[in-house]
C-alpha cells in the first residue's frame, strides 16, 4: 500500500477513535519546509501512534536521516510500531519512555538537527531544556499546538522570553499553530545550564 493511503487510513482511524494527530495545516508546513533542511538526526516527544513520526520520516534525508520518538502510554506506542513495521520504515526508533525520566544521552549519538515538540503542553518547556545540550549549531525546533492551548504553555512562553529566545508562530489551522525556533544562538548558550 501506498504510504499516502496508509496515512489516510490512519488519520480517519484516528479521528474516529478521538486520538490526537497532526493537524492538516502542521503536516502541510512540515511537508513544505524539512525537506530543505536536510535534516539528519531528528527527535519527537510524544509520538503517539506515529502518524507525525512518518511524516517526518518522510521529509528528512533519504540516505542518513534517522528520527528517535518517544511515547508515554503503552498502547499508541504499541500502535505506533505496527504502523512503522507496516511500512518497512527502518529510519524510526520509536522507545516507549516518558521523556522526563530518560537519560537522553544514551539514546542520541550525534547532536540533534530537528526536534519536534508534541508531548503534554505543559511540559513543552521541561522538553526544551532538556535538548538544549543535544542541539546541532544548524537546528529548528517545531512545538506543536500553540495557539490552541496557549493557557497551558504559560511556562514555555515565560522561558523564552526570559531568555530572549526568538521564535515565530504560524497560525496554520482557524484556531490552532505551531511555534518554530531556527539557530538561535541564545538558546544554545544556554547549554552549561541544563547539561
Ligand atoms: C498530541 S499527541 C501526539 C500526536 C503525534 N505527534 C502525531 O501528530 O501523530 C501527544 C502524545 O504525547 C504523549 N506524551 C505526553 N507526555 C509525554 C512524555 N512526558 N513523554 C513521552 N510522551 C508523552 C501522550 O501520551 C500522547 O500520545
Amino acid at each position: 500500500m501506498k504510504i499516502s493511503s496508509f496515512l489516510n487510513k490512519i488519520r480517519q482511524s484516528a479521528h474516529q477513535r478521538n486520538i490526537p494527530i497532526l493537524s492538516t495545516g502542521t503536516e502541510k508546513y512540515l511537508r513544505q519546509h524539512l525537506p530543505s533542511h536536510t535534516i539528519k538526526n531528528a527527535l519527537e516527544i510524544g509520538s503517539a501512534i506515529c502518524y507525525s513520526s512518518i511524516v517526518i520520516a518522510q521529509c528528512i534525508d533519504p540516505k542518513y536521516g534517522n528520527l528517535t520518538t518517544f511515547e508515554v502510554s503503552f498502547p499508541p506506542y504499541n500502535e505506533g510500531i505496527d504502523h512503522i513495521s507496516s511500512l518497512w520504515i527502518h529510519s524510526i526508533t520509536n522507545y516507549y519512555a516518558n521523556f522526563n525520566s530518560i537519560n537522553l544521552q544514551r539514546y542520541l549519538y550525534r547532536k540533534l538537527d530537528f526536534v519536534f515538540i508534541d508531548g503534554r503542553k505543559s511540559e513543552y518547556h521541561v522538553y526544551l531544556q532538556k535538548i538544549i545540550p543535544y542541539l546541532a549549531q544548524d537546528y529548528l525546533i517545531i512545538c506543536d499546538d500553540v495557539i490552541k492551548f496557549k493557557n497551558k504553555l504559560k511556562s514555555l512562553y515565560n522561558f523564552l522570553d526570559q531568555n530572549q529566545i526568538n521564535y515565530t508562530v504560524h497560525q496554520l489551522d482557524p484556531d490552532d499553530g505551531i511555534l518554530v525556533i531556527h539557530n538561535d544562538a541564545w538558546l544554545l548558550q544556554l547549554a552549561s545550564i541544563y547539561t
